[in-house]
């Protein structure tokens, strides 16, 4: 009994000790400051993983992803061609240590992306008969999102189907089934996944023309009697472009048609931009230059608080909208990793990111923080 009453006591003391001494060490445990904590309660801040990440490779890149991001996307080991090589094979090894992971660390998973007609499997592009594609789709589909059905929280369902005019983008989908194939994209994702949110994913969704072509589509998948979730605009911008102004009208526009809106595939150019090229429209290529690529040895602190106001103020706009925006998901995690630095120009040095080359937040990293804490 005494020794029941002394370990009770020792217990009382030692939650007095930690609660008054000891406080500090269990805030930095809990309640470090970081981009998934500060902004739990407004969206999911999501991050874009390669294969070394999701292998943990670098342990302290490691412990940062499991701090600051709730939400994984993988960068492109579930694309079709990885995942799905040939018509018979599937490759879910990948795929599966990324699911391990995010539970790991308690973070949702995104799924990118059943139909797109870039980084395709080869086979499809054989398929020219109708009743073959749609077997096709459905196999791809029902295998894949089947797999993860319940373990994900919503799939890219279809991946830049519309050009820059609105119209359709060619892709070996339409040349085959015509405009049919993107209704039928997401009644095959709803009944292999009936739970996940379903998205529409694509570049340069500000642009006017663009804008009414994908709300056009989506009306139309819509009245299909296809379940349409959510529209994500990848947000592969640009220091002065877009504007707030655009990005704002977008976001409301596209969320008037009932959906969400998800922020998917943040980056911010802070480099010349040859050709002047939006979006990520990888046949737009440019040559590498000096002129093009001029912070090789580190960012000008000019550059930096540029960049630091950008993310705020497009933070700012999302917190605006937080009633309709669902996640917010950077491509990459630190500017090293970013597909930035190998587009449109090879082998420049990009800093579009919040974590610099060596994981450390950056001006852009403490103003989307003070953002947050300004708010509170
Ligand atoms: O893995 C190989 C490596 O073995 C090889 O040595 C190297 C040589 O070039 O290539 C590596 O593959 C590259 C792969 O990224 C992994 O780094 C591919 O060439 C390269 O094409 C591929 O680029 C990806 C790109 O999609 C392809 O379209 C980027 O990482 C990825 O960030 C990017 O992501 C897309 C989204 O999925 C859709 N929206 C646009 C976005 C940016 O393009």
């Amino acid at each position: 009994m005494l020794k029941r009453i002394n370990s009770t006591l020792c217990a009382i003391l030692i939650t007095i000790l930690v609660t008054s001494c000891g406080s500090k060490s269990e805030k930095t445990v809990e309640e470090a400051p970081s981009l998934r904590n500060s902004y739990a309660i407004d969206f999911l801040i999501g991050t874009a993983l390669n294969s070394g990440q999701i292998d943990e490779q670098d342990s302290i890149q490691s412990a940062l992803i499991a701090k600051e991001f709730n939400c994984y996307t993988a960068e492109n080991i579930m694309k079709s061609m990885h995942i799905h090589p040939a018509k018979d094979t599937f490759n879910f090894e990948a795929p599966d240590k990324l699911f391990a992971l995010a539970e790991k660390n308690g973070a949702k998973v995104h799924g990118h992306t059943l139909i797109w007609h870039s980084q395709l499997s080869r086979f499809f592009y054989e398929i020219k008969d109708s009743t073959e594609m749609v077997s096709a789709m459905t196999d791809h589909i029902n295998t894949i999102a089947g797999r993860y059905a319940g373990k994900l929280i919503s799939w890219d369902v279809v991946n830049e189907a519309v050009e820059g005019d609105g119209s359709l983008r060619k892709s070996v989908f339409l040349d085959v089934l015509g405009e049919d194939y993107l209704a039928l994209s997401f009644k095959l994702a709803a009944v292999a996944d009936p739970e996940a949110d379903l998205y529409y994913n694509d570049y340069s969704m500000t642009g006017e023309a663009k804008r009414n072509g994908v709300i056009r589509m989506v009306k139309k998948i819509q009245e299909s009697g296809a379940k349409i979730d959510g529209i994500g605009m990848q947000g592969h911008w640009h220091l002065n472009s877009p504007t707030l102004a655009e990005i704002e009208t977008s976001i409301l526009e596209y969320a008037a048609l009932g959906v969400k809106v998800a922020i998917t595939e943040l980056d911010i150019d802070v480099l010349p931009n040859p050709k002047n090229v939006e979006g990520a429209d990888i046949s737009q290529r440019a040559e590498i230059s000096a002129q093009n690529n001029p912070y090789t040895n580190g960012l000008p602190d000019s550059v930096s608080v540029a960049l630091a106001k950008r993310y705020e103020d497009i933070f700012a706009l999302f917190l605006k909208h937080k009633n309709v925006i669902s996640r917010v998901t950077f491509w990459g995690v630190n500017d090293g990793d970013s597909w930035k630095n190998n587009f449109p120009a090879a082998g420049r040095t990009n800093y579009p990111l919040v974590f610099d080359r060596d994981n450390k937040g950056k001006k852009a990293y403490e103003s989307l923080l003070a953002l947050k804490a300004l708010k509170e």
